[in-house]
């Protein structure tokens, strides 16, 4: 009896991880359809992807750039954590230059800082060195981080702004508001007569974004949550924050909306339970 106890306790453990496994390589499409006055083109379709943390979905993420592909968009954006800069993670830039490359050649790529890609320009974090080779290899791809810059696109009268968050507002455990005027003084006004885009990696501080006046924020950190229950969404954060209010999804603060990603892959544990990878699609329409 005790033997076919063990067995079957065995048996329950390798289904628990062969679940985890595919809940980590399985990959949805969300898609959200969003309207504005302010465009220029009566279709605009973006695809955000974030959190990559250089995970690789199958041959050298094959599958994501078909899934992209399969899209069609007019640009896509990154929510940071393209990279993993971690105590405990030996630094590896490959997966993530090999798929920004590749996105690179075929749409307009921009590309929105997070806590990771923040903490390797640091000091005197030991990672400082490396936020020369990484943004090098990326110029070398005609791919550069927005750190709190704009890029206008005229031709679909969207603002794309890329804010750099410093780490202290990524601190555990409590809120760190950001104050008053903190984002004009990176980012200048939003542009009014445009669609505006924030890209702003850390959702918790909505209420600041908001108040500067973005039409739309795009964020991703939170990873769903890691396990995502039913009723109750995503368990825990970065910041050790248990059922966070920011999990995933949509968010709405004034004329604000936020979106926010469940990321596309995962660090140091990975674990996703109930909460695949998911690649964003985003497509605006133009209202009369
Ligand atoms: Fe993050």
């Amino acid at each position: 009896m005790k033997y076919i106890l063990i067995l079957a306790g065995l048996f329950l453990l390798a289904l628990l991880c062969f679940y985890i496994y595919r809940e980590c390589i399985r990959i949805d499409v969300t898609e959200y359809t969003l309207t504005s006055s302010l465009l220029k083109k009566d279709t605009f379709r973006i695809v955000m992807l974030s959190d990559l943390h250089e995970t690789v979905h199958g041959k050298d993420n094959e599958e994501v750039l078909e899934r992209i592909d399969g899209l069609a968009p007019d640009i896509v954006i990154f929510a940071g954590d393209m990279i993993t800069a971690s105590d405990f993670h030996p630094l590896n830039y490959d997966a993530a230059l090999s798929l920004i490359g590749r996105i690179a050649e075929k749409y307009p790529l921009y590309y929105g800082i997070g806590n990771h890609e923040e903490k390797l320009k640091r000091p005197p974090f030991r990672h400082i060195k490396n936020w020369e080779y990484y943004t090098g290899e990326l110029a070398k791809l005609k791919v550069s981080i927005l750190q709190n810059e704009k890029v206008f696109l005229p031709e679909a009268g969207i603002c794309i702004y890329g804010l750099d968050l410093e780490y202290q507002y990524y601190r555990k455990i409590k809120d760190y508001p950001i104050p008053d005027g903190y984002l004009e003084e990176k980012l200048g006004k939003a542009d009014s007569s445009s669609y505006t885009i924030l890209l702003a990696h850390l959702p918790d501080q909505l209420s600041a974004y908001a108040k500067w006046g973005p039409d739309l924020v795009l964020s991703g950190h939170v990873h769903g949550g890691v396990i995502r229950l039913p009723f109750l969404g995503g368990v825990i954060s970065p910041q050790l924050k248990l059922f966070p209010h920011f999990d995933s999804g949509l968010f709405y603060e004034g004329k604000t909306t936020m979106i926010l990603s469940r990321g596309i892959g995962t660090h140091t544990i990975p674990l996703r339970i109930n909460n695949s990878a998911e690649i964003v699609s985003i497509t605006l329409k133009r209202e009369e």
